[in-house]
């Protein structure tokens, strides 16, 4: 069985639906880089081992990136899911962790790298706007996409409604995402990533208009 951690700095509602998944994958540890965040108190009523590791007590990224990569290794990780965790990772944690590490972003990447995506979407007036999960390379938001929640974006639309709508997508594309590499639908090869034994091309699209 697949062990899985969770990186979460915040509210930790994607941490919440991989929970209320029942993952085919075991979430073995959650850790958060504050010791604020509402999803510990998630993780910890879920019986999910918990490990606070503040970045702010470490003289530099690397540091702070070491001593949760030690983490992850005492509780024998497989996967590592970015929930919601509000750090820039150092180079060598994320060469440690490639192949192994997905995030969730609220956009259809590759559009709308880095933040205030919802306010960048509205100023732009696209149509369709969504969520990516990918796989975490050192560019920012850049690995290879594999799941994406599209939805079409309403003339009465705010930032704080489509922040709620894409969060919506957001709790079914990461937990499908997460099963699949639970059980090998995906998997991340030296020869690039297979989708049902086959080279993904694109991400899995699921849309709600
Ligand atoms: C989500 O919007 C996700 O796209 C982004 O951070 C947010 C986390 O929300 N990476 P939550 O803590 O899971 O509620």
């Amino acid at each position: 069985m697949i062990k899985i951690a969770v990186l979460v700095s915040g509210s930790g509602s994607n941490l919440q639906a991989l929970i209320d998944a029942n993952l085919s994958g075991q979430i073995v540890g959650v850790i958060s880089n504050k010791p604020e965040a509402f999803a510990l108190q998630r993780a910890e009523k879920a019986g999910i081992a918990t490990a606070v590791i503040e970045h702010k007590q470490y003289p530099t990224r690397e540091a702070f990136d070491d001593v949760m990569h030690q983490q992850l290794l005492a509780w024998d990780v497989d996967l590592v899911i970015l929930a919601g965790f509000m750090r820039i990772l150092s180079a060598q944690f994320v060469k440690n962790w490639e192949g192994k590490m997905i995030n969730i972003h609220p956009s259809l990447l590759p559009n709308y790298k880095g933040m205030h995506t919802h306010q960048r979407v509205l100023k732009t007036g696209d149509v369709f706007h969504g969520c990516t999960v990918h796989y975490v390379t050192a560019e920012l938001d850049a690995g290879q996409a594999l799941a994406q929640g599209v939805l079409k974006v309403n003339v009465h639309d705010d930032a704080g409604s489509l922040a709620n709508r894409v969060h919506v997508l957001e709790h079914v594309i990461y937990p499908q995402v997460a099963e699949w590499i639970c059980n090998g639908t995906i998997q991340h090869t030296e020869n690039g990533v297979l989708y049902r034994g086959q080279p993904m091309q694109d991400a899995v699209q699921f849309c709600k208009f």
